[in-house]
């Protein structure tokens, strides 16, 4: 009850669960998902903008960003729903590939802030590194502002190898997606604190 009518079933969307076991749809973003995207950004806080845009922004360019439907880069944008209560837009993840070097994309995501905290970066970042991998890219590249652990920790807690430079008020992260990784796979550094360091 409550899930996806079979004509709503994307012919991309990937059914995964969060871990609590919160059953998630992730599917690339359409024009169509405007209205969703859009109350999605209109739930965030104004931090969870800034740590993402490293400025305030009004919701409606957001909203525009997250539909890549503001600057024309050759970008993957995903939605993350949660499909309990009828589709619902609780995160979005995307990569764009560098034009001069098509084997390395950067990363950037966006999550609820109510759902923060329950593995939805994770597992974007699982089915972005998927995805990308099928399309020829081996490296992801974030820019983290350094007080973004939360950021850092989904990088460093990821089991792809790493790779962080500081560069100012931010960190450079860089992953080599080059190897699938499963969920179960992955390393779990001690939790004392953000396992990086200026390389
Ligand atoms: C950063 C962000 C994407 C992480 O998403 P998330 O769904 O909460 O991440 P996950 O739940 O998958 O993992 C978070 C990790 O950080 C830890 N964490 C979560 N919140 C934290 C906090 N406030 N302080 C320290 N660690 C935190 C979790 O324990 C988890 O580590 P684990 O895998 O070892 O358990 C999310 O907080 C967000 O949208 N922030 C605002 C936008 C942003 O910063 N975007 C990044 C720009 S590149």
């Amino acid at each position: 009850m409550g899930g996806p009518e079979p004509a709503e079933v994307e012919e991309d969307a990937t059914y995964l669960q969060l871990r609590d076991f919160t059953p998630v749809i992730v599917h690339r973003t359409r024009a169509r998902d405007r209205g969703e995207v859009l109350r999605f950004v209109r739930h965030l806080t104004a931090d969870s903008i800034e740590l993402r845009y490293g400025s305030p922004m009004r919701e409606e360019t957001v909203a525009e960003e997250l539909l890549g439907l503001a600057t024309p880069d050759p970008r993957v944008s995903l939605v993350m729903e949660t499909v309990t209560s009828g589709p619902r837009v609780v995160g979005t993840a995307e990569f764009v590939r560098y034009r001069h070097e098509p084997s390395r994309a950067e990363v950037a995501f966006l999550i609820e802030d109510d759902f923060q905290g329950r593995g939805a970066a994770t597992v974007l970042l699982y089915e972005l590194a998927r995805r990308a991998r099928a399309d020829g890219v081996r490296w992801f590249t974030a820019f983290v502002l350094r007080e973004n652990v939360a950021m850092c920790d989904v990088f460093v807690h990821s089991g792809f190898p790493y790779r962080v430079v500081r560069d100012g008020p931010q960190w450079i992260v860089e992953l080599d997606i080059g190897t699938s990784k499963r969920e179960d796979d992955r390393e779990v550094p001690s939790r004392t604190g953000p396992a990086i360091a200026p390389s």
